[in-house]
């Protein structure tokens, strides 16, 4: 790599034994557009719900805003030669929907289009295969004044979009994805409010969830519609939830937070239909009138692959009595009374409590209950506060981290799941969305002012990681 200065990580990982991938395993890193690529009002894009909550007081840390992040917008060739450096076999990235259709609806902006042609082309010229996000999070602003994704047209605005993307760069490029996270989309978004656009309520938020799942099927379609070669699936961000004791009341606490965390999704995605003690737990919030006839049949409609991101395992209990919930506006509609407890176990610098295992339980379960399609760990990663010393970052905690979950991807496979790829986030310190960019999750070090970029001691890792496809011993 580039970076001579840094020290190479060693001492932190000796006496593991060394694992070898399946031959071809897609090795990769993640971004998004909001997240890195700034130019925020250039060449026709237009202000989605992320500009919009990133400029109103109080909303992000610091005020920070994604106007310039990593002005990927204008580095994007040295950050493709960066890639290539590493030796990523794939790229995961997310097209700003008003960058290339701004406002949401009517034609396609070329010059918007033109960025990520320009994006894919650099990556195919440096055998790079590109991996496709529709919807990472930057719904245009007057789609949002028109209701957001709570009203149910934002779904069919969602698969023009989708058209438009696919007759425009359907040529290139062969991997897809719809959806990143929409429980992140609904919930943080339209139930707490710590996300745009920052609305709070827990019946918006479950029609939203739906909505996002619709847009996504519909978008399935289009895409089948327009590329019948594309590899098309979506991606959910999954939990182990445990529950603190085995009081049948934290019991109960699990399954709850079990249904709007995980089965809220999975279920209507891969089985077409919504769990029924989620719906009764959510009978104060919602009684599902909006769900019409044929939706559920439209969203589940088949996949080639499913994305799985991990961070974390929640671990829940019952209220207290004589205890009140706290009376924030919550992401856990009609389960605000269930407390989230911490073990004492490692933490990274979101207060993510640092669990391996649970990934390989999270591939299980998806494979085991859900379904046999190809599976893909499209994020998985941590934030740790890094320090540039002589030039270098040796984040020893971010190289561990992806150690101990790249062997829980192993035993996952060893276990039978069709595990296919794996993409780190970040591939560089990015805009951590309400965290602006007090949090660091990338393999490469941005300084924000300069614009210089550190490939970090994970960095180097990773290369020998995706070079010998595998850990070494
Ligand atoms: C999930 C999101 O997809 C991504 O945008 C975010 O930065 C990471 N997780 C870390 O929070």
């Amino acid at each position: 790599m580039s970076n001579p200065a840094s020290p190479p990580a060693v001492g932190v990982l000796d006496d593991r034994p060394g694992l070898t991938f399946p031959p071809g395993f897609l090795w990769g890193a993640a971004t998004a557009a909001y997240q890195i690529e700034g130019a925020a009002a250039e060449d026709g894009r237009t202000p989605s719900i992320w500009d919009t909550f990133s400029h109103t007081d109080g909303r992000v840390v610091a005020g920070h805003t994604g106007d310039v992040a990593c002005d990927h917008y204008h580095r994007v060739g040295d950050d493709v030669a960066l890639m290539a450096e590493l030796g990523l076999k794939s790229y995961r990235f997310s097209v700003s929907w008003p960058r290339v259709q701004p406002g949401g609806t009517g034609a396609a902006n070329q010059r918007g289009l033109d960025f990520y042609r320009r994006l894919v082309d650099e990556l195919l010229a440096n055998g790079i295969e590109p991996w496709l996000t529709l919807y990472h999070w930057d719904l245009p602003q007057p789609l949002e004044d028109a209701g957001g994704w709570p009203a149910r047209e934002t779904a069919a605005r969602f698969a023009d979009y989708t058209t438009l993307v696919a007759d425009a760069l359907g040529d290139r490029v062969r991997y897809w994805t719809t959806l990143n996270e929409p429980w992140c989309s609904a919930f943080l978004g339209y139930g707490s409010g710590v996300h745009a656009p920052g609305r709070t309520d827990g019946a918006d938020a479950v029609r939203a969830g739906h909505h996002l799942m619709l847009g996504h099927g519909l978008a399935v379609q289009a895409l089948r519609a327009s590329r019948p070669d594309a590899e098309v699936g979506v991606t959910v961000n999954l939990y182990p939830v445990d529950p603190a004791s085995d009081a049948p009341a934290d019991v109960d606490a699990a399954r709850r937070i079990d249904g709007l965390a995980n089965r809220f999704f999975l279920d209507p995605l891969l089985r077409g239909s919504y769990p029924r003690d989620l719906v009764a737990d959510l009978r104060t919030v919602t009684d599902f009138d909006h769900v019409r006839d044929g939706d559920l049949a439209t969203i589940a409609t088949p996949l080639d692959m499913v994305g799985v991101n991990y961070y974390s395992r929640h671990v829940v209990a019952a209220a207290v009595e004589g205890v009140e919930a706290d009376p924030a506006p919550s992401c856990w509609p009609g389960s605000e009374d269930v407390r989230f407890v911490t073990r004492g176990v490692p933490v990274t610098d979101m207060g993510w409590e640092i669990d391996a295992p649970g990934l390989t339980e999270t591939l299980r379960r998806v494979h085991d209950d859900y379904t046999d399609l190809p599976l893909y760990v499209t994020e998985n990663g941590s934030a740790f506060v890094d320090a540039v010393v002589d030039g270098g970052v040796d984040d020893v905690d971010r190289l561990a981290y992806f150690d101990a979950h790249l062997r829980a991807a192993h035993e996952a496979i060893n276990a039978g799941v069709p595990l296919r790829g794996y993409f780190a986030w970040s591939l560089m310190d990015n805009f951590e969305w309400a965290w602006g960019y007090t949090k660091r999750f990338g393999m490469i070090h941005v300084d924000y002012d300069s614009q210089v970029r550190i490939p970090k001691s994970s960095a180097r890792w990773y290369a020998s990681v995706i070079r010998r496809n595998g850990l070494a011993a």
